[in-house]
């Protein structure tokens, strides 16, 4: 689909071309397309009944179906919680499953699109730093699409069922001292030196345009209604920047009246974005040593920091905290009420729940979608930690 590429600071337009931020003032792009275009063919589209999927979505996707590089992405479950939050009070809880996703986790929705427009642009090597679900999910889109790729990820940080699928799809493997954060710095420096690698990290605005998706299906599942509220575990913060733009597409498009609050939530150990939301700062200042059982979200420097403040804003909700604690609690208690078994940080959106249920921020009748981002077998250690006495 026809699109530009806007800059979310200083506004300007650029047309598609392998930039990830703008040239002109550093900050982050995000993708535009020309709505009013759009409506027509997009309402028909999605009268058809048919399976959910990412690519049910494609009029909205700044890429060719033609192209796509696919196996099977979206069309995760949403289930109504019946026993974990209904003792609490809460009648209409929806947990949407993302780690339904091939490799496992959300990270699909984005990466077949970026993928995609990898092999649109004639890329021949795509790379990424990642806490773990990123490199498993690129490496395996990119053994679909025959493209060669390059993982840096944190030594010694990621859990090894993670690792292991980057081994198995034929990723180069680079074990970088030092966190997350680092790992990011070096792969966007390369990247910025080679044209032929494609960096496929969430600042690349086309990895967004895949996860919004996750609003549109929510949106179809609960019967064309938006929930109030949608809890989102927060590390880098592209997934809630992603969804919320989602959300706000559908209702740009007319297809939805209201747009729910976006509610993120970061681990205590790790919560950048949290501390300046609590603090009304316009900016986020950066943790040099994040830490949390929750390793996919072990991140001090999120880089779409600025567009999930942003989301959070606009929407009307909420960045809160959820201790280590918690976050295992919420684990154990998805696992044995509702059958769900879900890595850490995936669960942070459930411990946030709890949490806001507690601290009022959300009314018991509300309709509450809570994301869960991936799968628990990816992170064995974890859970036999949380399983041992
Ligand atoms: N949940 C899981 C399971 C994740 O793997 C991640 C991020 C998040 C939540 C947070 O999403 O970064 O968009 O705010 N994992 C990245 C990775 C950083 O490299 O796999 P976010």
């Amino acid at each position: 689909m026809k699109h530009l590429l806007q800059c979310i600071g200083c506004s300007k337009e650029f047309k598609p071309t392998q930039i990830y931020t703008c040239p002109e003032c550093g900050d982050l792009l995000q993708i535009v397309y020309d709505y009013a275009s759009l409506n027509r063919k997009l309402r028909e589209s999605l009268s058809t009944p048919g399976p959910l999927s990412v690519w049910r979505y494609h009029r909205i996707l700044p890429v060719s179906i033609k192209n796509a590089v696919s196996i099977g992405e979206g069309g995760t479950g949403l289930s109504k919680s019946s026993r974990l939050t209904q003792r609490l009070g809460m009648t209409k809880v929806y947990f949407k499953n993302d780690g339904q996703n091939p490799t496992g986790s959300f990270k699909d929705r984005g990466m077949t699109v970026a993928i995609t427009r990898a092999v649109e642009i004639g890329a021949k090597r795509v790379l990424c730093a990642s806490t773990g679900n990123t490199s498993a999910s690129m490496a395996a889109y990119a053994a679909k699409a025959g493209l060669r790729a390059v993982v840096l990820i944190p030594k010694g940080k990621i859990a090894m069922g993670k690792l292991l699928q980057a081994v198995v799809h034929g990723a180069k493997i680079v074990q970088v001292d030092g966190n997350f954060d680092k790992a990011l710095e070096l792969a966007r420096r390369m990247a910025s030196r080679r044209r032929g690698l494609y960096l496929v990290n969430s600042l690349n605005p086309y990895r967004i345009e895949g996860q919004k998706t996750l609003a549109f299906e929510v949106w179809e599942q609960l019967g064309r209604r938006v929930p109030d509220a949608v809890f989102v575990p927060v590390g880098n913060a592209g997934n809630i920047s992603a969804i919320w733009k989602g959300f706000q597409e559908l209702r740009r498009l007319r297809l939805a009246r209201a747009a729910p609050r976006m509610i993120g939530v970061q681990a205590s150990g790790a919560a950048p974005l949290a501390d300046a939301y609590a603090k009304g700062l316009e900016k986020v200042v950066q943790w040099p040593n994040p830490e949390t059982v929750a390793s996919a979200i072990r991140i001090g420097a999120p880089a779409s920091w600025k567009k999930a403040l942003r989301a959070v804003k606009q929407s009307k909700g909420a960045i809160i905290k959820a201790s280590d604690e918690e976050i295992t609690t919420a684990q154990r208690l998805l696992a044995d009420h509702e059958g769900i078994f879900a890595e850490p940080a995936s669960v942070a959106s459930i411990a946030g729940l709890l949490k806001a249920n507690r601290l009022h921020l959300i009314r018991t009748y509300e309709t509450i979608v809570c994301v869960i981002t991936g799968h628990g077998l990816k992170d064995q250690k974890a859970a036999a930690n949380f399983m041992s006495p």
